[in-house]
């Protein structure tokens, strides 16, 4: 086998970009003013999404090598992501960090486990030396990795009431371009959104993905849903906890230890820290992210407060004609 010379590497890198560059250009496109500095978005394997993470999906379902202890956190953008980063983190590091010393005091929760659509290179590092096995993803289910499916790893997957995804999604991507909603009407991310054209959208295509999935394999993914979560999070966590195999013991449960992940992860108390409060997630990038704005005001039924009658009406039609016959119920 030849040695990766410099110049080998460098003619890699070149037909790769070209080849990435082939692959763009062929892609069904669209702009939007919710997407300034930013570009176009892309549909690649029916989801829509911005150039940037569609390259790093590509590399990693290119060269991602996963191993069979890792545990995917995956979700639609605005769906509780933050929070279960936190709680899966939390509980899988409880060994090594208490309430006083974790990491999500000092760090968002998007910072603690690293992204497959962007931190290959850390998720390498980890599978060699943390022994943290989690990965996070927004890709769809048949967009994952190969390797993913065949070393049979953990996916839990968070899912929302369409609605308040909506009303998320638009507070978020207005907040990233520090547009006011005179400039940014609802009316137009709620129409794009409906016609499935939102970052990761088709929303419920997404769903439907991970939710096949989870009844053909029910001992690798778990379906959990933001609501129920909130009504009942030591259930949840105690449920994810088990599934992930980090299961509580009776010690643990006697000492609170539950409790305690859970008021740790909590909105109020994540929402509060400084580093979430006045930090910025990823500040080398372009469009380096305020912590704030992952943390907004964590309410079911906000919806209410921007829907027209029309507008709960066309949400409500199209939620049942896509779920249709699935057996997935979305309130
Ligand atoms: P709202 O915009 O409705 O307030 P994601 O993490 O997938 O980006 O989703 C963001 C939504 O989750 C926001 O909803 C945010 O306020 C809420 N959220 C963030 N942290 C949370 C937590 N620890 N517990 C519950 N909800 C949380």
């Amino acid at each position: 086998m030849n040695h990766l010379t410099p110049e080998l590497a460098e003619n890699l890198l070149t037909i790769f970009i070209s080849a990435m560059e082939d692959i763009f250009n062929s892609l069904p496109q669209k702009s939007s003013c919710w997407l300034k500095g930013k570009g176009i978005m892309y549909k690649y394997q029916g989801f829509w999404n911005i150039k940037d993470f569609l390259e790093g999906a590509i590399l990693a379902q290119q060269i991602f090598k996963a191993q069979p202890s890792d545990v995917l956190v995956s979700s639609c953008p605005k769906t509780g992501t933050t929070w279960l980063k936190a709680l899966v983190f939390a509980i899988v590091t409880r060994d090594k960090f208490d309430e006083s010393t974790s990491p999500l005091l000092t760090s968002v929760p998007h910072e603690c486990i690293p992204f497959l659509e962007k931190d290959l290179e850390q998720i390498q590092d980890n599978h060699k030396n943390s022994g943290i096995p989690l990965i996070a993803t927004h890709l769809a289910y048949t967009s994952l990795p190969k390797s993913l499916i065949a070393a049979n790893c953990k996916i839990v997957y968070i899912y929302r009431n369409v609605k308040d995804v909506i009303v998320s999604h638009y507070h978020f991507r207005r907040q990233i371009q520090k547009l006011s909603m005179e400039d940014a009407p609802f009316e137009e991310f709620f129409y794009d959104f409906c016609q499935g054209i939102s970052c990761c959208g088709p929303y419920w295509d997404h769903i439907l993905g991970y939710w096949k999935a989870s009844q053909e394999r029910p001992e690798r993914i778990l379906f959990l849903k933001y609501e129920d979560m909130k009504r009942d999070a030591r259930n949840d966590v105690k449920m994810l906890a088990e599934f992930i195999g980090y299961p509580f013991t009776i010690e643990e449960e006697k000492a609170g230890t539950i409790e305690n992940i859970i008021k740790l992860c909590s909105f109020e108390n994540l929402s509060n820290l400084e580093v979430n409060k006045s930090g910025k997630h990823r500040p080398e990038e372009p469009i380096s992210i305020e912590n704030r704005i992952y943390f907004r005001k964590a309410k079911d039924g906000d919806w209410e407060n921007y829907f027209t009658e029309e507008m709960k009406e066309k949400v409500d039609k199209l939620t049942h004609e896509q779920l249709r016959g699935t057996g997935l119920v979305l309130k």
